[in-house]
């Protein structure tokens, strides 16, 4: 079961070799997620338009390794981007994956840009 989470692994903007394009800016609500698949992983992707910022994770909750992240309500915790998980509502940063509860989970976070209405997320496979 463990080995699902391994494909995800956090990717900063500087190790990006490859942008995949996801879709344009209006295939995507504002404030709440959508999921997209790259290759084998699920991806969950946030247009958090109250904030005027994009942000994307792995869909799979590590707590009971459901795909269900995309669901998930967002919101921020002293400034830093959340989603809380639909399942049990552990927290995790939209910006570094950290489980603001200060338990041993963590999430891939991915970045996005926009470019001419575009939705890119950036990946390193
Ligand atoms: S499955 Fe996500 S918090 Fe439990």
């Amino acid at each position: 079961m463990q080995d699902i989470l391994k494909q995800y692994e956090t990717v900063t903007e500087a190790h990006v070799t490859n942008w995949f394009n996801v879709g344009q800016i209006a295939d995507f609500p504002e404030n709440s997620g959508a999921c997209v698949k790259y290759k084998t992983k699920q991806i969950a992707v946030y247009n958090f338009a109250r904030e005027g910022k994009w942000y994307a994770c792995q869909n799979l909750c590590p707590h009971k390794m459901e795909m269900v992240l995309s669901l998930g309500m967002i919101g921020d915790k002293d400034g830093v981007a959340k989603v809380a998980c639909p399942m049990h509502k552990k927290n995790f940063s939209l910006e570094d994956g950290k489980n603001l509860g200060g338990e041993d989970l963590k999430i891939a976070v991915y970045p996005v840009k926009i470019e001419s209405g575009n939705v890119y997320i950036g990946f390193s496979d």
